[in-house]
């Protein structure tokens, strides 16, 4: 067999499509290694979110163009979103490249790689059909798992560039979903993760149309599975049905990533985001009115083009009100092809940087009041593994997806879903003590 190693940068989606390729390669008699320096094939699966991402992968082609004078046979693709950006340009400035492909071409991945096999370069970054491809290598876990629900995005936020990396927005029917998720939870699944770039509008595409609601009232249904996850959703779209899910369904976990991007609402119209700060917080309120011990991380950028201390403050007012579990703060970057790329007033780099800090500070203090109220509570936890740092010790998620690590006992084995009483809140972990091991998944608070 030959070697396939894979780098992944960037979101899940990624990290679910090279998976994917990996289980379509092994079909073709490529097997997977962690080391580059074996490989006959290496593939960089890109993303283009943000500039800082891009030169991560020029360096890494940097370092591949070294390895490849010593192992001439080397075989060096680059998919994913910045090979749909830059197609041209990743050829001309690095040589090395030898296969660019976008993912619609995901699914042809064989053909492809005997392609360049045959003759180099090869360059495949057109649309494709819609193909719901079930894959996995072997020897990756299955315990939890992603799957998509829907491609693309439509909503063109003017900073992003997802809309022209990854398409339009395109559904997978419930019954390709359901299929998948099936498969999953017969080979050990437990829980899964159902991915879109605006997951909240799934199924309003199809005919006939459906919604998120629908079907995670579908996968709650799939036997074996205990927890289930989605991910990332735009608040313009996040509706009532929708809550009402998380609150009904037990398996649905009580974790929100609802991205806000910023509190000021000069600037969210400037974003084309299609919601005000009010129209989020009322959406907060009703969430957390319906799923009290809901926990809700966001996004945020800073320095978007023309944002005055004035916007800035009002970001800052917006995340102490919401008091957040976890925020994630950007700096703006600004992207090819993208409205807010061209917009006048665009921002210094000391005054992203500065405003950065203090976001995360604020944010963090939030964030640990509401971890300290973990403390003395018993929270639902999913044996995951080995804790990192403690042979000992086993580790595992709760259903608002923070890292317990609690003393291995003979009774709980990885893949369990076990009751742990929290003992120390630690600012990146739990630690705490096993309080009962429980058959199926029940909503033990947070
Ligand atoms: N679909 C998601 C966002 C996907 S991109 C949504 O609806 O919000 C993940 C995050 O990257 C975004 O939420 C945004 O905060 C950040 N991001 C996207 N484009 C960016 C840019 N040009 N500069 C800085 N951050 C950006
Ligand atoms: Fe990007 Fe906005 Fe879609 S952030 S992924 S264009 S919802």
């Amino acid at each position: 067999m030959a070697k396939l190693h894979l780098i992944t940068y960037g979101c899940q989606m990624n990290e679910y499509d090279s998976e994917r390729v990996a289980g379509l390669l092994k079909a073709e008699q490529y097997e997977l290694t962690d080391s580059e320096h074996d490989a006959d094939v290496i593939l960089l699966n890109t993303c283009a979110i943000r500039e800082k991402a891009e030169d991560k992968v020029f360096s890494k082609l940097g370092e591949l163009r070294a390895l490849k004078r010593t192992r001439p046979h080397l075989m060096v693709g680059v998919m994913g979103c910045m090979a749909q950006l830059h197609k041209d340009e990743i050829l001309k400035r690095a040589p090395v490249v030898d296969l660019v492909f976008g993912s619609p071409a995901i699914a042809r991945v064989g053909e492809l790689v005997e392609r360049a096999r045959r003759a180099r370069p090869v360059l495949e970054t057109g649309e494709a059909p819609l193909v719901k491809i079930t894959a996995k290598p072997d020897g990756a876990s299955r315990l939890k798992s992603f799957a998509t629900v829907m491609e693309g995005c439509e909503k063109h936020c003017t900073f992003c560039v997802v809309p022209v990396t990854r398409g339009r927005q395109r559904s997978h029917t419930p019954a390709a979903v359901l299929d998948e998720i099936e498969r999953l939870a017969a080979e050990g699944c437990r829980e899964v993760t159902l991915l879109g770039q605006t997951v909240e509008m799934y199924g309003r595409d199809l005919q006939p149309p459906t919604d998120l609601a629908a079907l995670l009232h579908a996968v709650n249904d799939v036997d074996g599975i205990a927890r289930i996850r989605f991910t990332t959703s735009n608040p313009f779209n996040f509706t009532s049905r929708l809550i009402a899910a998380i609150r009904d369904l037990p398996k649905v976990c009580e974790y929100v990533h609802l991205p806000l991007q910023s509190g000021s609402n000069r600037v969210l119209a400037r974003m084309n985001r299609g919601y005000t700060r009010e129209r989020y917080l009322d959406l907060i309120a009703e969430l957390r009115d319906a799923v009290p011990d809901v926990a809700v991380s966001t996004d945020l950028i800073v320095g978007f083009p023309g944002e005055t201390d004035a916007d800035f403050d009002a970001t800052l007012e917006t995340v102490e009100r919401v008091a957040y579990d976890n925020v994630f703060v950007f700096r703006y970057s600004p992207r090819p092809g993208t409205p807010a790329a061209t917009m006048p007033d665009q921002v210094p780099l000391t005054v992203k940087a500065e405003r950065n800090s203090r976001l995360l500070a604020v944010a963090g203090r939030a964030a640990a009041i509401r971890s300290a109220q973990l403390a003395g509570q018993t929270v639902e936890v999913l044996v995951d593994g080995r804790a990192k740092k403690n042979a000992d010790e086993l580790a595992g998620r709760t259903r608002c997806n923070r890292v317990v690590n609690f003393e291995a006992d003979a009774r709980v084995a990885i893949g369990d879903i076990v009751a742990i009483r929290i003992t120390d809140v630690l600012p990146h972990s739990l630690r705490g003590t096993l309080a009962a091991r429980v058959e199926e998944a029940v909503c033990l608070s947070r």
